[in-house]
């Protein structure tokens, strides 16, 4: 079988099949997902079951893989290997974390429209997020396509937006949150990341309005005056028409780009377990060019 595929919104998202991500995946197989990618920005893969393991064998058939918040917060794990990220609200014990735990206060952050790593230079490429249990109800990833986003600027904000740049700082969002106990060691371990608001994806040569909530203020704007800028574009980035709510089973494993993408979990009862398991690749290797 070959990389089979059904469109679950319009625009970016499509469910994928027919390849077996738990082998060694062949040269033909990884072009036709990248070109998917390209096309699309998230594809979803029913009823895979991979191991850690066989999710970073996959993952890195793509590139190579970051640690993203690590960095910072250089917690105990429960995850064994530190390319494995513990989307979860379970505790080294195997218990649920306490309500007001760190982990839980910092994981609210991801409730906030994001790519992952943007504070990060380089920042990320895709994201793969398998799904392990899930709560009863709540817990979807929305996801938001930045090229639509793009395309429905106005001739007159296209033209304001050329040549600004955005400032995304790794603990903005926490910060926001109230979470601010943090070293000055952790507040300079990623130091912040520049990015233009107006940027071409690199494998479908469309243009794309980088925005999300990582980004702090407007360079060379006046902070209050970037920060309402920025919440706007959020807002225009993720009207409903643009954005597809993704309702988890176990099994699930979606993957992203972040370089034309914003995502974020919404609420769920945090008496209930809820554990996905992510990789994330770094952008320093450019996708292939869509074939198609
Ligand atoms: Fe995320």
């Amino acid at each position: 079988m070959s990389l089979e595929l059904k469109p679950l919104h319009p625009k970016f998202v499509a469910e994928a099949w027919g390849v077996d991500l738990k082998s060694p995946l062949s040269d033909s197989d990884r072009k036709a997902i990248n070109a998917a990618m390209n096309q699309y920005g998230v594809l979803v893969w029913r009823d895979q079951f991979l191991s850690g393991e066989e999710q970073i064998e996959f993952s890195q058939s793509f590139g190579e893989l970051d640690i993203g918040l690590k960095r910072v917060f250089k917690r105990k794990e429960r995850l064994p290997d530190e390319r494995l990220i513990d989307i979860s609200n379970v505790a080294l014990d195997g218990q649920l974390h306490q309500r007001d735990s760190a982990k839980n206060l910092s994981s609210f952050a991801n409730q906030l429209w994001h790519s992952d790593s943007s504070f990060m230079s380089p920042k990320a490429a895709y994201s793969m997020l398998q799904s392990l249990v899930i709560p009863s109800e709540g817990g979807n990833t929305e996801f938001t396509d930045l090229r639509a986003a793009y395309d429905e600027l106005t001739p007159a904000l296209k033209q304001e937006l050329e040549g600004l740049s955005a400032e995304h700082y790794a603990l903005h969002t926490r910060i926001l949150l109230g979470d601010d106990a943090y070293t000055d060691e952790q507040k300079k371990a990623i130091p912040p990341a520049i990015w233009p608001l107006i940027q071409t994806h690199p494998g479908s040569g469309r243009k794309l309005l980088f925005v999300g909530v990582h980004a702090q203020r407007i360079v060379d704007w006046p902070i209050a005056e970037g920060r309402i800028f920025l919440l706007d574009l959020l807002e225009h980035a993720t009207q409903r028409h643009l954005v597809y709510s993704h309702q988890w089973r176990v099994g699930d494993l979606v993957m992203w780009d972040n370089r034309s993408t914003l995502h974020r979990g919404r609420r769920y009862d945090l008496n209930q377990r809820r554990e996905l398991r992510r990789t994330t690749l770094n952008d320093y290797q450019q996708p292939e060019l869509s074939a198609g």
